[in-house]
């Protein structure tokens, strides 16, 4: 047989490389905006409004699209977008439709790809508990490879919400309560999800929502009213939105709420004035779930005319789910009250991104069956899914150190009890984001339960291990309770698994008590009658709060909502297999009667330093300070801080100003701490927090060993939205904090001169 040369090889394999659909040739701005003028000069005003258009898929409808309406719409040019649709071959019946018609335009496929597509991962509550964001990042990358091979092009992440207010039931989606966490994080999760190039058909646009201030819904209540001053707005809400901006995520998501009194999806100073003009992002506006249509509900809009008018000249571009463009767009154009070019300014933006995306060099880019098969649940996302799970359970009480349980340890009968010991319910450990995946009927198995995988590893330490899954739905009723006093009698250890199921979390979930429901601190005195020791795992979305546990219980750890590997890192985390550093990403309070609760607060002018304390700040029946503060996690070591140093006592206005720290670690197994550094301004033009987080490093040592951490404060940590709503620092007295958490810290200060 005739060798092939080898120069003649080289070259053959470049031309199938770079013909290789992973690898898109990365289209030039320029060149993709020359194909859509082109494309929109051909278009009729139907068709421009059609590619406006969103509409819910199969899991919304639960109807085969290659037969209900849905195609026929397609055909008729209607639809620009369709979003929470999980059948992989309807997709390409879709695809098809659309390239089909007169102009051929492709269909974008958006999912809201939360916390893991097809392998789910930990919460994002809990992802953000790791402080991890090589971590976070890696979790969208696999979130992407899944959910672009499952014909997803759009994540409607990430969400970016900063919430102190645990009654929220979409807490568990954001990254907390801090905004420089929230932006890291927000960062990572683009970075990860959009790789370098939009075009591959591994990577996904992102959709940053929601914009803005959702989170702050008052009462906790969802899609409520809220209500803030523009300085908190820029202060608290908007920077995890700019850091994505920044990061380059392709898309934006009106939030449903009214921001002083205006609906978000019609916030000219929102979308226009600051999105657009100040921070000059140039992307598509997508609404929330017919949130164009919900202004008419708000009472800010007369009909879909109005609406559309609204909307459209705040500078939103598509209608998710609505209709209400469909319905409106034409009569608002007719009357006057857009123009067509602001009609044509969206469409361009609809047309740029499905460019950017390869979808008009090859629809079917990301509808490859043979890549799907080859891509889904790969071994290799579990195992991520479960260092993630493990990197993200907080370590909140050891008293005694009963943790980790190794062949040493002084126990022999040990007891897993409780609801969420075993539950093969799929509502529980992964969250409501999670059931629209693949089928709504799931497969159990997927899940590794804290049973499957604690009892036989702790078994094969030679522990007798006995698993009693009682109070399901989180309910202890009498004959649970009975069942728990019998259980844990002859046990020398119990491991209570107690908290809230995935599914009672999560939008449209707010509740008004965090307490343990369901008579599970019954449970929990049962277990830990005599001081028995007992290890309580929380198994929630959102801080709950717990008080007798907190004082009785010596070992708590929180396992948040952990996804597909819950079992398995629980136990890597409990056998010292993985020595915990999570950190908490939002305050654990002590009822939900201080909420809301968080760590960067103002002084007020009568600060209270103890409980009951008159004429101060506080309550008369509880302290006003956190049962957990954020920052907060143990790990099986301790670490120590020293030679807190900040490299000018009087640095010049516009210096950065390096304060560095010596990390120790006392114990004698290694482990990773969250090193936090904090700052007040202690003399502004304004008051400001006591501690605002302005840098974090997370480090592993081995025992004994030390590392000098350095931070670096640029004027922009130094600067803060003043009275006239500027963005500058002040000269004068700053105190910086540095620690594992945000109350423990060591202290130094430095004084900013003119
Ligand atoms: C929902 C959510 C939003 C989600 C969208 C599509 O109502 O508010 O976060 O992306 O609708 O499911």
């Amino acid at each position: 047989m005739k060798k092939i040369s080898a120069p003649f090889f080289l070259l053959f394999s470049l031309a199938f490389f770079f013909a290789h659909p992973l690898f898109s040739q990365k289209t030039s701005v320029k060149e993709i905006d020359r194909r859509v003028e082109e494309l929109l000069a051909k278009m009729t005003l139907d068709e421009k409004i059609g590619q406006l258009n969103q509409v819910p898929g199969d899991i919304s409808t639960g109807t085969d699209v290659a037969k209900d309406d849905l195609l026929s719409q397609i055909k008729a040019g209607k639809i620009g977008s369709v979003l929470s649709h999980t059948n992989f071959d309807n997709k390409i019946v879709m695809q098809r439709a659309a390239v089909g018609t007169r102009l051929g335009i492709p269909l974008i496929f958006g999912f809201d790809v939360i916390h893991g597509y097809k392998t789910i991962f930990p919460i994002p509550l809990a992802q953000a508990a790791s402080w991890d964001m090589a971590m976070i990042e890696n979790i969208e990358r696999i979130a992407a490879e899944e959910a672009g091979a499952d014909g997803q092009n759009w994540a409607f992440a990430p969400m970016v919400d900063i919430a102190r207010d645990p009654r929220w039931g979409r807490v568990m989606e954001g990254a907390g309560e801090d905004p420089f966490l929230g932006s890291r994080v927000a960062e990572a999760r683009v970075r990860g999800f959009q790789g370098d190039d939009l075009g591959k058909n591994t990577t996904l646009a992102t959709c940053v929502k929601h914009y803005a201030g959702y989170g702050f819904a008052e009462g906790g209540r969802d899609y409520n009213t809220v209500d803030m001053s523009e300085q908190r707005l820029r202060e608290i809400v908007l920077p995890p939105f700019q850091a994505a901006a920044k990061a380059g995520s392709a898309t934006f998501m009106n939030a449903f709420n009214t921001l002083n009194g205006v609906p978000a999806s019609m916030s000219k100073h929102l979308v226009t004035d600051i999105l657009r003009n100040e921070w000059g992002w140039k992307g598509l506006v997508v609404s929330d779930w017919n949130s164009f249509g919900e202004t008419i509900v708000h009472g800010a809009a007369s009909d879909d005319a109005d609406a559309s008018a609204k909307c459209l000249s705040a500078g939103s571009d598509m209608d998710m789910a609505g209709g209400t463009f469909l319905r409106g767009l034409k009569k608002a154009l007719e009357s006057g009250r857009v123009t067509q070019a602001q009609i044509d300014n969206a469409v361009r933006r609809v047309l740029r991104l499905k460019f950017m995306l390869g979808l008009f060099d090859d629809p079917f880019r990301y509808l490859d069956p043979k890549r799907r098969e080859a891509t889904l649940e790969k071994p290799e996302y579990r195992l991520a899914a479960r260092e993630a799970a493990a990197k993200s359970m907080v370590l909140l009480k050891n008293d005694g150190g009963i943790l980790p349980l190794t062949p040493e340890s002084p126990f022999k009968n040990i007891t897993i009890i409780g609801p969420y010991a075993d539950s093969r319910d799929h509502k529980d450990y992964m969250s409501f984001w999670t059931l629209g995946i693949g089928n709504p009927d799931y497969d159990t198995t997927k899940i590794v339960t804290p049973a499957m995988s604690l009892k036989s590893t702790l078994e094969e330490m030679g522990f007798q291990v006995t698993v009693t899954e009682i109070c399901l739905d989180a309910a202890c009723n009498e004959k649970d309770l009975s069942v728990a006093m019998k259980a844990t009698t002859s046990s020398d250890l119990v491991i209570v698994c107690v908290g809230e199921r995935g599914i009672d979390c999560g939008e449209s979930r707010s509740i008004s008590d965090i307490s343990l429901k369901g008579n599970q601190e019954t449970l929990l005195r049962i277990a830990a009658r005599g001081n028995k020791p007992t290890l309580m795992v929380l198994f929630n979305s959102r801080p709950l709060v717990f008080p007798w546990a907190d004082e009785n219980v010596q070992s708590i750890l929180v396992a948040w909502q952990s996804g597909y590997e819950t079992g398995n890192a629980l136990a890597d985390v409990v056998t010292g297999k993985v020595n915990p550093s999570g950190k908490l990403p939002i305050t654990f309070p002590r009822s939900v009667g201080q909420v809301p609760l968080y760590y960067n607060h103002l002084n007020t002018g009568r600060p209270q330093s103890q409980m009951g304390q008159m004429w101060t700040s506080g309550y008369l029946d509880a302290p006003s300070t956190p049962a957990y503060p954020f920052g907060y996690g143990l790990s099986y070591t301790t670490f120590s801080y020293s030679n807190l140093t900040v490299s000018k006592s009087q640095p010049k206005m516009g210096e950065t100003v390096e304060v560095s720290v010596n990390v120790t670690n006392r114990g004698n197994v290694a482990g990773e701490e969250v090193v936090q550094l904090y700052i007040h301004d202690v003399a502004a033009d304004i008051a400001r927090p006591v501690k605002e987080l302005k840098g974090f490093e997370k480090i592993k040592l081995n025992p004994a060993e030390s590392r000098t951490v350095t931070f670096k404060l640029t004027p922009e940590e130094l600067s803060y939205w003043n009275a006239d709503l500027k963005f500058k620092a002040d000269p004068g007295k700053f105190k910086v904090f540095v620690g594992g958490n945000s109350r423990d810290v060591k202290e130094a200060e430095f004084e900013l001169m003119p």
